[in-house]
């Protein structure tokens, strides 16, 4: 029965790099989201480390940030036993599959991606050909499992386009082999950007520790970054077109509280930004505080972790190797 229940299911698949601890972006625009789908779905999420070496890492550091990644994806409230987590190194298909479908992307796509062009105007010396590939092995990610829907924020969209093309033009040429799948973008959070500038994206990278929140940050901090946020001189809560400030700490504030512009507008009506800060960083706190202090109890408990991410390891496992089979079948490689 239960079985059944499963199978009924629709599947989604997402991942995120351990490249440093999430940020609220990552947390407002993909984890939060993950969780709150995943009752309803039949879930596969990675720590997506293979991606994280496209930028150089320091060995120990991704180590130790593997690790912590997939300690939070416990503390964001998934469940190791109903869902599939695990370390995308640990199951191999993703790079096999990923090499495969190098020779079904054409250079002149992969050329037109936003990402790749970001990074590599970031990363002069070191423009390396894993981050020119990276919707590539994205794309392995997500076919693999044959996946339904992928949740991720905005800044994600473009990989999905053509990955949907990847699929589309390998089942055009061997039948229906992948699911095409779809993106599920949240209305709310899927661009969640920069407290000191508001016209780029928060990103944990940024050289500006002020510019995001970390999701393990302490209440302090939280409330300093929101209190120095920039805004405008308007000093009036509504949200518009052009008040990208604003419009960031009401999307935030939405996200958290669930509710609406126009019932966030009624709520701080004639009180100033300064009123406002407050009350989003306290929104934030909460919303935080309970990640971070199940994180502080996962931690420390490697074994634990470990035993889960094997086990999650094998589960992932048993699905992407039926259908690298598949494609190998397909593509004619010679079977022994
Ligand atoms: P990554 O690790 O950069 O980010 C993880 C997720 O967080 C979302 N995100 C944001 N959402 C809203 N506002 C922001 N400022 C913000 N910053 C990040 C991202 O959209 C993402 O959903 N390539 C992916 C990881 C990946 C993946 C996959 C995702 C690898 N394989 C397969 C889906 C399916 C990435 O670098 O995400």
């Amino acid at each position: 029965m239960k079985m059944q229940m499963m199978e009924n299911k629709k599947r989604i698949l997402s991942a995120i790099q351990p490249s440093g601890l999430p940020t609220l972006g990552n947390y407002l625009g993909a984890l939060k989201n993950w969780a709150g789908m995943a009752r309803e779905f039949d879930c596969f999420f990675a720590v997506a480390d293979l991606h994280a070496i496209t930028v150089r890492q320091d060995p120990a550091l991704l180590k130790k940030q593997t690790l912590q990644m997939y300690a939070l994806l416990l503390a964001i409230g998934l469940d190791p036993q109903r869902d599939t987590l695990f370390i995308q190194s640990h199951v191999p298909e993703h790079s096999q599959l990923a090499w495969i479908l190098n020779c079904y992307a054409q250079f002149g796509e992969m050329s037109r991606m936003t990402q790749f062009k970001d990074k590599s105007s970031v990363y002069t010396d070191n423009i390396n050909v894993g981050l020119f590939a990276y919707p590539a092995l994205m794309a392995a990610d997500i076919l693999l499992y044959q996946a339904d829907f992928v949740p991720v924020g905005a800044d994600q969209k473009q990989h999905l386009e053509i990955t949907r093309d990847i699929a589309a033009r390998f089942n055009g040429i061997y039948g229906d082999v992948f699911k095409v799948p779809e993106p599920y973008i949240g209305k709310q959070g899927a661009r969640i950007m920069s407290l000191q500038d508001p016209s780029r994206k928060m990103s944990k990278s940024d050289e500006n520790l002020k510019s995001f929140i970390s999701i393990l940050d302490k209440p302090d901090s939280i409330m300093k970054k929101f209190k120095s946020a920039v805004t405008d001189s308007q000093a009036q809560v509504k949200y518009s077109p052009g008040k990208d400030g604003i419009n960031n700490l009401m999307n935030i504030y939405s996200c958290c509280r669930g509710k609406d512009y126009e019932e966030i507008e009624k709520e701080f009506e004639g009180r100033g930004y300064g009123d406002f800060k407050v009350a989003v960083a306290q929104a934030v706190i909460e919303e935080l505080q309970p990640v971070s202090e199940r994180f502080e109890r996962l931690i420390d408990d490697k074994a634990y972790l470990e035993q889960c991410a094997r086990q999650g390891a094998q589960k992932a496992q048993m699905t992407a190797s039926r259908t690298l089979e598949q494609v190998m079948k397909k593509v004619g490689f010679y079977k022994i």
